[in-house]
């Protein structure tokens, strides 16, 4: 969570770090802050609560420089306020600092180093300033500031800056991403590539434990005991019209209406004709493994339980849904010999990243399906497969769900070796997409019969019970009503007692299989006085269903039900008039446990 991005140029370094900014407030944006050099090397500091808007209007009207760092926060330690804001100045006001991450010790740096310096913010982050400032009493800046990152133990990545030293801009990493762009104007530092775009071409994806030095025409990377590091040069890959909002509302919308495409992409990508082309090293390690265990969080997680579906049903192999957060803190009983698949959108998940290492410790192969192969993931893992989603700046995930599972469908089948008809599904698919999208005014109708719901229900059996759970992640996470799914199963053994007069339940029936009794269900709801929609597939249809969905391969179901509970969740969201892109307490990259 938080981002932060720090620019040495010729001039005009406000604008580059206000624009990162701005491309950076999906990392959170409970406060924003920034520190601006002046041609004459006065340093300003202005910071408050809330988003970069506001940050513009409070800085000093044509007040720009050389050189400038910024932030903007998901509050972890202390709440959303100016105090908290980052940056932080040390003590004798010479040492500024942005940082992203989460310092463990820093009551034990606090109060054994530092004992003798004022902290006036409840931040993890004033403790690693105040440090460089105790070590500079003794040593140079770049020692200090090595020193100080060996006694810090969590995640961080820190842009400093030394009045002392007004050209240069320091840079800590470690476990949570930093990049360093290079272009003719200057030199940029970021959280991810995004702010890079139009200022660099080129950018290096910096390791864990490396300390750097940027000026407007240099970067120097070293270790913490200052040996020279060589570093990677990736391509800045992505253009500036793949994150503008263009002729939409929101990014949410651009994302839901971009997945036909996004399937189109896949299919150009992963098929040469009617042959798959995956690493053919991948496809034959699935004959030495005997399971899978996918590991995931959120909407990934959601999305991981189609690939379940699909490795069992198409590859006949075993396979587990683990949640990444409860995999940390626990070590399940293995007796097979699984392959582990991660899927993350971001690559950046704290709690993924924890149990990818520790897998790789334990000597299990790994997977990762993701929308980011620069990520520190992509760089962990054995094999990664990209899901080229684009990027996904809306906080809510769609598009990424669709492409993680087609991905997977995909793969499945290369690893099964049958004869495949899934180029044509999947074409089909894409044009079944534009069709749900091409009415949207059904759903809008929908949208209106839910908004004023304190709770709202989901139900369905085996994969619609999935695509529930997708549904009524998205819808609560960005109208904030109380959304839940369930089995529809499981109503009799508790939930039902939650079914009070007017709750709507919504109802997905595409299993030939599951229909009828999951429509039973329905009606045991409606007995009870709920308010019921069915979303239903063209061919179990009846006609009072609220929305039914093109005929579709059965086992792809979940990737028109969802679009249609996309939108459900969009248009609510918009009749509460609600945030829809940056919904309240959540980040995009969740890298903190
Ligand atoms: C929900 C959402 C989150 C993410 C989760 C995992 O809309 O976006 O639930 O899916 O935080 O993130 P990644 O996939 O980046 O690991």
């Amino acid at each position: 969570m938080c981002g932060i991005v720090g620019f040495a140029g010729i001039k005009n370094s406000k604008e580059a770090v206000l624009n990162g900014l701005r491309k950076l407030e999906y990392r959170g944006y409970d406060s924003a802050g920034i520190a601006i050099s002046s041609s004459d090397n006065v340093l300003s500091i202005f910071k408050d609560k809330g988003r970069v808007e506001h940050l513009e209007e409070i800085i000093t009207k044509d007040l720009d420089g050389p050189l400038a760092i910024g932030h903007t926060r998901w509050a972890t330690h202390g709440k959303p306020n100016k105090i908290n804001a980052h940056p932080h100045i040390s003590n004798n006001k010479r040492f500024i600092i942005v940082h992203n991450g989460v310092i463990d010790n820093y009551k034990e740096l606090k109060y054994t180093k530092l004992s003798g310096f004022n902290f006036y913010s409840e931040t993890d982050t004033e403790v690693i300033v105040n440090l460089i400032e105790y070590y500079s009493r003794k040593y140079d800046v770049s020692s200090s500031i090595r020193i100080t990152a060996t006694k810090l133990e969590g995640s961080y990545s820190c842009l400093i800056i030394d009045k002392e030293t007004p050209d240069k801009i320091y840079v800590l990493k470690n476990k949570t991403p930093l990049l360093i762009g290079c272009g003719e104007k200057g030199n940029i530092i970021a959280s991810d590539v995004i702010p890079l775009i139009g200022y660099a071409t080129k950018y290096t994806n910096l390791e864990d434990q490396v300390f750097g030095i940027v000026t407007k025409d240099s970067v120097s990377i070293t270790d913490y005991l200052g040996n020279k590091l060589e570093y990677n040069v990736n391509q800045v890959s992505v253009n500036d019209e793949e994150i503008t909002l263009g002729r939409y509302p929101h990014y949410m919308l651009k994302e839901i209406e971009e997945q036909p495409d996004v399937i189109r992409r896949l299919i150009s990508k992963y098929f040469d004709g009617e042959n798959i082309i995956i690493n053919k090293d991948l496809v034959s390690m699935f004959k030495s493994i005997n399971k899978i265990n996918f590991v995931a969080a959120g909407t990934s997680m959601y999305a991981s339980l189609m690939g379940k579906y699909f490795f069992e049903k198409l590859c006949r192999i075993p396979s587990e849904v683990l949640q990444s957060s409860e995999l940390v803190y626990s070590s399940p009983l293995i007796k097979d010999v699984p392959l582990f698949i991660f899927l993350s959108q971001s690559g950046e998940t704290a709690d993924s990243i924890a149990v990818l290492k520790k897998v790789k410790e334990s000597g299990y192969p790994t997977l990762l399906i993701t929308n980011n192969i620069g990520s520190t993931m992509a760089s962990i893992s054995d094999y990664c497969l990209d899901i080229y989603a684009g990027p996904e700046i809306s906080v809510a995930s769609t598009k990424a769900y669709v492409a993680q599972v087609v991905t997977m469908s995909i793969l499945a089948k290369a690893v099964s070796g049958s004869i495949t008809k899934l180029k044509n599904h999947l074409k089909s698919l894409a044009k079944k997409t534009e069709e749900i999208l091409g009415k949207k005014v059904i759903i809008k109708g929908l949208a209106d019969q839910i908004k004023d719901a304190k709770a709202v229900f989901y139900i369905g059996r085996g994969i619609d019970y999935w695509a529930s759970l997708e549904s009524a992640l998205k819808l609560k996470e960005i109208s904030y009503i109380h959304t839940e799914a369930f089995s529809s199963g499981e109503l009799k053994h508790g939930t039902i007692a939650l079914i009070e007069e007017n709750v709507p339940v919504i109802a997905i029936c595409t299993q030939e299989g599951t229909n009828g009794i999951v429509r039973s269900n329905l009606i045991e709801t409606e007995a009870r006085g709920a308010k019921s929609f069915v979303i239903s597939m063209e061919s179990l249809s009846q006609s009072s269903d609220s929305f039914i969905i093109p005929n579709v391969s059965h086992y792809l179901t979940p990737l028109l039900t969802v679009v249609v509970t996309q939108l459900l969740a969009y248009y609510t969201a918009v009749n509460k008039n609600l945030d829809i892109d940056k919904p309240r307490n959540l980040a995009k990259s969740v890298t903190v446990e």
